[in-house]
């Protein structure tokens, strides 16, 4: 791995918490950071050392904080400044770190930059958004809105209405557009350095990384990526000389682009290319975005998937960036159904115990440890829409408000779950078969072998269309370990060649594997809905 990528990235699992609902500390109905402070315990039993925390700033909450304020100041409903130093104190005591959520692409429009960005006289920041010059003229290929304040100028938005772009300039300004700017321009420059100072400012207060929103798109018209990677590549330089241990998470979803832009870390998520809808975003799973129409997902007890359409995307990237960063491929986020849309237990467990034998940085969502639903039907909440139902508080126990909260339930957030056999970290906590110890086991696995760790190796034994089978080895030096899978309701069958491995050892996890030679190789026929991981020789 390059040496500039931070070695704690190693052995690093990451947690992402919605902060809205994970646990209510002060009994106003909404989630908070001496709640999240209180749960490390939690989050800790695991095997999960680094917390992400979605946008926890200043924020008029259009967009549940992804429509930010002030990007200094914690949004009082979560708490106070000494609360995020509470919280990073006790994170560090216990060797483990915080990733905040930056989102450097667009601002409120209650943002004093924009207000003052606003105003028809010019001013230092009339040019830190992208405003059109007049206001009956659009930007061809963005969206705008128009008559917003008495600016004569339309101004471009990257989300919602009231989400506008900041100014990264435009990779090839088109002279007759002149309000398109270079990305060289002073002012563009100086909101740069404004970013740069955020960034600091939380980097001095001991914050380990950031999760950067919609990473790909700051710079406009930059058909070539050429323009996003000089922006991403001087962050790295600037990161790796003033605050060498932390991280760069990207939200880009193409790890082949964004990890020699400059970023440690991708995810593989919905957006960009069709590999993760692939594994586990099906029609009748759909995201919330359409991203995943006409996709069949392979760990379906259907069994029609096809894992090719995965491999393709993810074994190119992997090779293109093993050395350089890791991928991060997660149990789900805010923006997406939750995993156990459409998924028993058991598929539950086939689909996990994928996603944690895998390289790269595993990420799990908070409450996909206790199968959480999707709630489906929820009225939208701070511009979730579909993705309202995959917000919803944890659940802890028993109880009011399954723990999450003391406050009438008429003021939460948003309402728990109400099924009586919605299931709690209580209720699993004792049952060895649960999903939450299922996850624990897995990761412990996990930090035990090095093989199956973050940097351990990858070879493919058996990934083909039409079958149900997926086989491969991890390994590292000498340790070898073999991952098997099958997430079909009926048993599948693979053939992989005889040199791969010489002989099964220790069953480390899941079932026992009988493997079978014949002239084409090792056979072997995989149970409905199992896994195995086994060790090699
Ligand atoms: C991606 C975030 O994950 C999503 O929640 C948000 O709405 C958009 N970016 C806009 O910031």
């Amino acid at each position: 791995m390059d040496k500039s990528v931070p070695a704690w990235l190693a052995d690093a699992v990451f947690y992402e918490i919605y902060p809205q609902s994970f646990a209510d500390s002060n009994g106003d109905g909404i989630g908070d950071l001496e709640g999240i402070r209180q749960r490390l315990d939690h989050v800790q039993s695991l095997g999960c050392n680094v917390v992400w925390l979605n946008p926890c700033f200043d924020s008029p909450f259009g967009d549940a904080g992804y429509d930010v304020r002030d990007y200094r100041k914690i949004a009082p409903r979560y708490g106070t400044h000494a609360d995020m130093k509470r919280l990073l104190r006790d994170l560090h005591r216990r060797g483990m770190r915080l990733c905040l959520d930056f989102v450097p692409g667009h601002t409120s429009v209650e943002h004093p930059w924009f207000q003052a960005s606003c105003k028809p006289t010019p001013n230092k920041y009339s040019n830190w958004y992208i405003w059109t010059d007049s206001v009956w003229t659009g930007a061809p290929g963005f969206s705008t809105v128009n008559a917003f304040s008495d600016r004569d100028g339309q101004y471009v938005t990257n989300f919602f209405w009231f989400q506008p772009a900041l100014n990264y300039g435009f990779a090839k300004p088109d002279p007759a557009q002149p309000w398109q700017l270079p990305t060289t321009h002073p002012d563009v420059l100086a909101m740069k350095q404004e970013m740069r100072d955020i960034m600091r400012f939380w980097l001095d207060l001991g914050v380990d990384g950031f999760r950067v929103d919609m990473a790909p798109s700051l710079v406009k018209g930059d058909t070539d990526g050429a323009a996003m990677n000089a922006h991403w590549g001087e962050i790295r330089v600037w990161m790796r000389e003033h605050y060498p241990n932390a991280m760069l998470l990207a939200e880009w979803s193409d790890p082949a682009k964004a990890i020699p832009a400059g970023f440690h870390v991708d995810f593989m998520i919905h957006c960009g290319t069709p590999a993760y809808n692939s594994l586990f975003r099906a029609e009748k799973q759909r995201t919330c975005f359409p991203w995943s129409e006409g996709v069949t997902s392979f760990f379906d007890a259907s069994g029609n998937g096809d894992i090719t359409i995965f491999l393709k995307h993810w074994q190119a990237a992997y090779a293109r960036t093993r050395e350089l960063g890791y991928i991060s491929l997660p149990t789900g986020n805010h923006d997406i159904t939750r995993l156990s849309i459409g998924r028993s237990e058991a598929d539950l467990k086939v689909a996990l115990a994928f996603l944690f034998t895998m390289p790269g940085v595993p990420t799990l969502y908070y409450g996909d440890e206790i199968g959480m639903k999707y709630l489906p039907g929820l009225t939208s909440k701070e511009g979730g829409f579909g993705r309202t139902g995959a917000r919803n508080p944890m659940q802890w126990g028993e109880g009011r408000n399954a723990g999450f909260s003391s406050a009438a339930p008429s003021k939460l957030y948003l309402p728990v779950d109400t099924d009586p056999e919605r299931p709690t970290v209580a209720a699993q906590e004792n049952d060895p078969d649960s999903l939450l110890n299922f996850v624990r086991a897995l990761l412990s696995l996990r930090r035990g072998q090095s093989a199956l760790g973050n940097l351990g190796g990858f070879d493919l034994l058996h990934g083909k269309t039409g079958s149900s089978a997926l086989l491969y080895l991890r390994k590292n030096g000498k340790q070898r370990v073999l991952v098997a899978l099958n997430p079909a309701a009926k048993p599948a069958a693979a053939t992989f060649p005889a040199k791969a491995v010489n002989a099964l050892g220790e069953n480390l996890f899941g079932r026992q594997l009988k493997l079978k030679k014949t002239a084409a190789g090792w056979q072997v026929t995989l149970p409905p809905r199992s896994f195995a991981v086994h060790a090699v020789a």
